[in-house]
Formats: C-alpha cells, sequence, structure tokens
C-alpha cells in the first residue's frame, strides 16, 4: 500500500478453478500474486487493498462458512477466520462482490489491477469501473487503470528470509528426489518409471506438487529441450537428463541432472559432461552481488566455447564463436532465470536495456548445457545424441551466493558411485 498513489485501490483475484474433465477439475493452485499478498489459499477470493478506507484498509472477498457445502468439498476459513488468520480487516461474502466492488471503487482515481491474466475476472472487472463511473457522460470513478504486476513483481523479486528458508526446503527435498532416481535407476526401465520415483519423494516430503511437469529424458530425447512424454525406456549406454523439481507452499525448486543410466560415463559423455560441469562453475561463481545476468551467462558461454573448440565440435577462435554465436547451435538457451512462486519467476531482467545487476535475496538458476542433435552430421560421430544440462538454484547473499541445491550429486565420481546403487 506504501508504493501505491495517493487515492487509488488495488484488486488482486486468486486464479479460477480449472475443468480437467467432466465434474473433475485440476487440483487447485491459488494465484502467485494473491498468494504473495494474502497467504490465503482457498480458491473464490478476492483481496482488496483500498489505503485509508476508514472501516479497513485490506479487504477480503471470500467463501462464507456452509457446513453442507463442508461435509462434500472441506472446511472454508469463512469471513471471520480470514480475517483472524490472514490479516484481513474486513471480509465480505465473495456473492456479493457485484454490489459492494463498485462502491470501493467509485471515490479512487486510479485503480491497480493485472489485466490479461483472467479473462472472465477481467470482463467483470470492467463491468465494474464502468459501473463506478457512472455511465459514459459521467466524470466520477477511477479515470487510470495500472498493472499491478509491476509492484507485487518487484517485491516478489526479493526473498525475504522466510522466503528462503521455504525455497530451501523445496530445494532439499528435489535434490533427494534426484539422488533417489539415480540410485534406482536401471537399464530397461521407463521414463515415467524414473518420473515416478521423484514425484514419490516429493509428496512422502510433503510438496504435493511438482513446480512443473518433469523432464525425463533418455538418449537424444534430452536433445528436445522441453520434453515432458517421458515414455520411452532407458538403454544401457543412455544418458539419462532429469530436470525436475518439487513446489513447496508455492515455492518451486528447478533441478536438472544428467547421468549414465548404466553408472558409468563413455569417454565421450565424460568429455561432454566435464566441459558443461566446469562451465556451470564458473557461472555459479559468477552470481554475487554487483554483478549481472549477463555476466553469469557470458561467465558459462565462455567455458562451453572453449569446450566445443576442444571437442572439435566447432571450428575457429574461441572470440570470434561467441562474437558469432556458432556455439548456439549446442546451447540455444539461457543460462539461467529468477526462480520463485513460478519456476520461471517474476521480476524485471532488464532495466533500460540494460542486464539487471544482482542484489540480495534474489534467487536464480543457472543451467548450462550442451545439446549435439543426434542427426547433426557436421558434429563428431561420437558425441552426437548427448544432451546434457547440469541445473542449480542460486540465492544471491550479502557476499556473495549460497546454493540451495547442493546436496543433488553432480560430480562424476558421485554420481558413478550413486547411480544404480540402490
Ligand atoms: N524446468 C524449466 C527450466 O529449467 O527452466
Ligand atoms: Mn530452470
Ligand atoms: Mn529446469
Amino acid at each position: 500500500m506504501d508504493m501505491m498513489e495517493e487515492g487509488s485501490i488495488a484488486i488482486a483475484p486468486t486464479a479460477p478453478v480449472r475443468p480437467r474433465n467432466r465434474d473433475v477439475e485440476f487440483p487447485f493452485r491459488p494465484d502467485s500474486n494473491f498468494y504473495y499478498l494474502t497467504g490465503f489459499g482457498e480458491p473464490e477470493a478476492v483481496a482488496v487493498l483500498a489505503p485509508g478506507r476508514e472501516q479497513g484498509e485490506f479487504v477480503m472477498f471470500c467463501r462464507e462458512r456452509d457446513p453442507q457445502a463442508e461435509q462434500w468439498h472441506g472446511a472454508r476459513i469463512g469471513l471471520e477466520g480470514v480475517c483472524e488468520r490472514h490479516g484481513a480487516d474486513d471480509a465480505f461474502p465473495i456473492g456479493d462482490i457485484d454490489d459492494i466492488l463498485p462502491g470501493l471503487v467509485e471515490n479512487k482515481s486510479r485503480v491497480y489491477y493485472a489485466m490479461g491474466h483472467f479473462q472472465e475476472f477481467d470482463q467483470r472487472m470492467l463491468a465494474w469501473i464502468a459501473r463506478a463511473r457512472g455511465g459514459a457522460r459521467s466524470s466520477g470513478g477511477p479515470g487510470e487503470l495500472v498493472m499491478l504486476d509491476h509492484l507485487v513483481h518487484e517485491m516478489r523479486l526479493f526473498k525475504s528470509k522466510a522466503e528462503i528458508d521455504v525455497m530451501s526446503k523445496a530445494a532439499q527435498v528435489s535434490a533427494a528426489a534426484h539422488e533417489r532416481a539415480m540410485r534406482v535407476c536401471r537399464p530397461g526401465m521407463a521414463e515415467y518409471q524414473i518420473e515416478a520415483e521423484l514425484l514419490y519423494e516429493f509428496t512422502r516430503a510433503g510438496c504435493r506438487a511438482a513446480a512443473y511437469p518433469s523432464i525425463v529424458a533418455r538418449g537424444a530425447n534430452s536433445c528436445t529441450l522441453h520434453y515432458t512424454s517421458n515414455s520411452d525406456r532407458l538403454r544401457d549406454r543412455d544418458l539419462l537428463l532429469i530436470d525436475a523439481g518439487a513446489e513447496y507452499e508455492l515455492y518451486a525448486s528447478d533441478i536438472t541432472r544428467t547421468f549414465p543410466v548404466n553408472g558409468r560415463f563413455s569417454r565421450a559423455q565424460r568429455d561432454v559432461y566435464s566441459v558443461v560441469l566446469a562451465a556451470q562453475e564458473a557461472a555459479i561463481d559468477t552470481v554475487a552481488p554487483g554483478r549481472t545476468v549477463d555476466d553469469v551467462h557470458m561467465a558459462a558461454v565462455q567455458v562451453l566455447a572453449e569446450g566445443l573448440v576442444d571437442l572439435g565440435a566447432v571450428k575457429g577462435r574461441v572470440k570470434g564463436i561467441i562474437r558469432n554465436e556458432k556455439y548456439k547451435r549446442f546451447y540455444m538457451h539461457r543460462t539461467g532465470h529468477w526462480l520463485g512462486m513460478d519456476v520461471h519467476d517474476v521480476g524485471d531482467s532488464r532495466i533500460d536495456d540494460q542486464p539487471r545487476v544482482l542484489e540480495p535475496g534474489m534467487v536464480m538458476t543457472v543451467e548450462p548445457g550442451l545439446y549435439i542433435a543426434p542427426d547433426d552430421e557436421k558434429a563428431p560421430r561420437r558425441l552426437r545424441g548427448i544432451g546434457i544440462r547440469i541445473e542449480d538454484d542460486v540465492v544471491v547473499t550479502g557476499s556473495g551466493h549460497e546454493v540451495l541445491t547442493s546436496a543433488a550429486p553432480k560430480s562424476i565420481d558421485e554420481i558413478e558411485s550413486i547411480v544404480g546403487s540402490g
């Protein structure tokens, strides 16, 4: 509310419930901005921030207690509960919002609202504002609609101690899941059976959802960056790339590990893995206050480009390869992204077209990779079909950084001693 202009109001709905098939809904997940502001996890809720409102500045619309509905669908916190437990100053039944909201808005000059996320709510919002303005000839009501996203996203970019604690838990659970996948892995298993092991480890630790669909990609499937069908069988000499992270209290983790299905890297696999690991370590070392997201990316690119020359995959001088972006044939994505309630979290990564400077409390992934397509006839034959990514979650601290996901094994020796051992 301190960030809002005088005479303004902010309106933040939670996400709608979405149908999965007839009579069955997807598990409900609150909208990240709404949950960040309220910590309230029930569906059908709208938070209103009205600085200066005498009867209460933080108003919540939510479901009323209803013993019959609760017997079928579970407990509701109700109007009193949302004030007591979530800090609302005033609460109204969600069913009354059409009658009450225009009145809250009518004497304001500006409304903060994130247009474009929930179509149906957008329509209702426009109708309420039109009603508050009192028709085309009136000069009353709000004249300005401002995106609420920007204010909230800038806050979400900087994680508090409490948020880092929650993210650490998500990270540790995910690291344990990757280790479990390594232990149980055997040639002949299906990719989805490995996925089941990951989800088992998430769920038993209290993480009831994955932060994003798990990628379990054997062999050349790893060269498809968003492979999620996870339906192939693992073969003896394959590498397996797993990109999977748990969500805990709506905060994501995001880990990738790549390891040999039979527990031994082949010579070619080891050569490429060593390059990606060195690139990732160089990039992680760059994460510190005052450095930029581009510094982190370029630290990885430098090592990858050198490695591609050594591997015989790209010819020429490293400087020229970087300038002409010839490495992009094998490394076509960025080295990281913000991480938080959304796996690709909010917050500007460029300001005035300059790369964002890192500050304490920011959390980012560091995830270089090399992907040599199976049909790339210009690449050395021994490297074709190898895809490797290594991804960790890193917090910027006052003096440098902390890796939240360091418990997930990644050195060649560790991996070779763990894979297939359980
Ligand atoms: N798992 C999505 C990503 O690594 O960005
Ligand atoms: Mn990522
Ligand atoms: Mn990932």
